[in-house]
Parts: structure tokens; C-alpha cells; sequence
């Protein structure tokens, strides 16, 4: 059921982080997938590790934020490929700030990457899931979207609001596509060391300590832990789950 030999997954923001994670964890299942980011020579690298374990990797430079770049992305991994099966919608960026400091800019740039980004790779991917009949999408939201923090470190208002606009267009993509055999969930991570939160949210002692303190399972999320959700999610072993947010959070945003 987890299986995705011969599968094509497409995953955003593959040049570190979860998304990275996430590529790997698809290669290891068999699928051939397709890199798309910004930072061309990290999609390079991560190409060729993911082409030694016997599957295609193909990078490809894409701003999710520019449709015409989002456009030719996709219209090139078709031609590579063939077929789209798996979407994962997992570029995102933390931008610090709440409404009393947050520049329209500042806003902005939540709310591009966040969100229009996701709507963008989407326009461009669904046709193809529709017309195969056939498509698993995974959006990475964050346990963020209805949760916060009160601590200064923390406060991140475009973020809160771009997360929880995941959950609105997840749930309307599932409720249209489902009669195409296209599911739609979405993952709410909590807090996991990458890019993002190394320099900050890693760097504040109390914040780890805050986080640990409301944490059942007193620590933050591993490398890897997440993939085990996103490949449920991808493959056939959710193949009646639809509309959904999972949480992996170790419990935190429930104490
Ligand atoms: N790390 C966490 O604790 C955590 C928690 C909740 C949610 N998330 C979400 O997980 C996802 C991955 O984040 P991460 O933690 O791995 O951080 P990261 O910074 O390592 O990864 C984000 C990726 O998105 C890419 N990206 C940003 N803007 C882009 C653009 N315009 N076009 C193309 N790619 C772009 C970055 O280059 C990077 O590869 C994000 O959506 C983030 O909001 C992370």
C-alpha cells in the first residue's frame, strides 16, 4: 500500500528542509520525482543522490511565486515524465512579525509563498491528475494554523493566517476533485529543525523550553519523522482519506 514504484511525485521547496526529507523518502519507495526550487546546485546535489538509489530525479528552478516560471516547471516535468502522480505543496517561509510590526511587504511575502505559491503549482498540476484520474496532493500547512505563541520569538501573524488559508484551499480542492480519484490533505508539522527554524526558533532557549514544557512527548520532531505521514498521504494507503489535517506535533497543541 505505501508502495510508489513507477509513481512521478513533484515536491516544492526540495532544496532542504522537510522537503528534501520528504524527496528522499519517495526515491526510497520507488517513485521518480521531480525537485522544484529556487537554488538550482542544491536540487543538483540532491538529484544526484536520489539518481543512486535507482530512481529518476529531475531538478528544475522554479520561483513558486511566478506563474510563468510554475507554468514551464510543470509543462517540463510532463515532458520528462509523462504523468504527475503525487503533489507535495511544501515551499513555505516563516516570516517573524505580528500586525504592530509587519511591513505590507513583510505580509506579502507569507501570503506569495505560502499560499499563492501552493494555488499556482496546483493550477498547473491538477489538469493532468484529472485527466489520468488519478492524483495524491499533500499540502504543508503547520500546526500554526490554529495554534500561536504568545512568546516574542514566535509571533508570526502573516505565517498564522497563510497556514490557515492551507487548511480553506485544501478542503475546497478535496471537495472538487474527489470524483477524479484526487485526494487532498494537508499536514500541520510542529516544530522540526530545518532552514527555517535553526537560526531562530533552535536558537532560543526559551522557546525550546516553552515548547518541550507543552510537549507530551517533551522534545521537538526529528529529521524524518514527518515523512512517515507525508508517505501515507501520498500513497494508496490513504486512498479513502480526503479533506483531512494531520498534526505532527508530538501532541503539543493539545496541552
Ligand atoms: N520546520 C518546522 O518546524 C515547520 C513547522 C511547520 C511547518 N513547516 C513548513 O514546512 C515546509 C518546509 O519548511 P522547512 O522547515 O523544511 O524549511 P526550509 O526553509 O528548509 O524549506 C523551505 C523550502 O521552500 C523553498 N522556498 C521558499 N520560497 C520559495 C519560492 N518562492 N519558490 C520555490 N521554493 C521556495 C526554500 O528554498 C526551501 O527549500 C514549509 O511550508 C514550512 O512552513 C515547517
Amino acid at each position: 500500500m505505501f508502495d510508489l514504484a513507477g509513481k512521478v511525485a513533484v515536491v516544492t521547496g526540495a532544496s532542504s528542509g522537510l522537503g528534501a526529507d520528504s524527496a528522499r523518502a519517495y526515491a526510497k519507495s520507488g517513485a521518480n520525482v521531480a525537485l522544484l526550487a529556487r537554488r538550482k546546485d542544491r536540487l543538483d546535489e540532491l538529484a544526484a543522490e536520489l539518481s543512486d538509489m535507482g530512481v529518476k530525479a529531475f531538478p528544475v528552478q522554479c520561483d513558486v511565486t511566478d506563474e510563468t516560471q510554475v507554468k514551464n516547471a510543470i509543462a517540463s516535468v510532463i515532458k520528462e515524465f509523462g504523468r504527475i502522480d503525487i503533489l507535495l505543496n511544501n515551499a513555505g517561509a516563516a516570516v517573524r512579525g505580528g500586525v504592530h510590526t509587519l511591513t505590507e511587504e513583510e505580509w506579502d511575502k507569507s501570503m506569495n509563498i505560502n499560499v499563492k505559491g501552493m494555488f499556482l503549482v496546483s493550477k498547473y498540476v491538477i489538469p493532468h491528475m484529472m485527466e489520468q484520474k488519478y492524483g495524491k496532493v499533500v499540502n504543508i500547512s503547520s500546526v500554526n494554523a490554529r495554534v500561536a505563541d504568545k512568546l516574542d520569538v514566535f509571533i508570526r501573524h502573516g505565517y498564522n493566517a497563510s497556514k490557515s488559508a492551507v487548511l480553506g484551499l485544501s478542503l475546497g480542492m478535496a471537495a472538487s476533485y474527489g470524483k477524479y480519484n484526487i485526494t487532498v490533505n494537508s499536514i500541520g508539522p510542529g516544530l522540526f529543525e530545518s532552514e527555517m527554524t535553526k537560526d531562530t526558533l533552535f536558537k532560543s532557549e526559551e522557546f525550546l523550553k516553552g515548547y518541550s514544557a507543552h510537549c507530551p512527548m517533551d522534545r521537538p520532531g526529528k529529521r524524518g519523522e514527518l515523512t512517515g505521514t507525508v508517505l501515507y498521504l501520498s500513497s494508496d494507503a490513504s486512498s479513502y482519506v480526503t479533506g483531512q489535517y494531520i498534526i505532527v506535533d508530538g501532541g503539543t497543541s493539545l496541552v
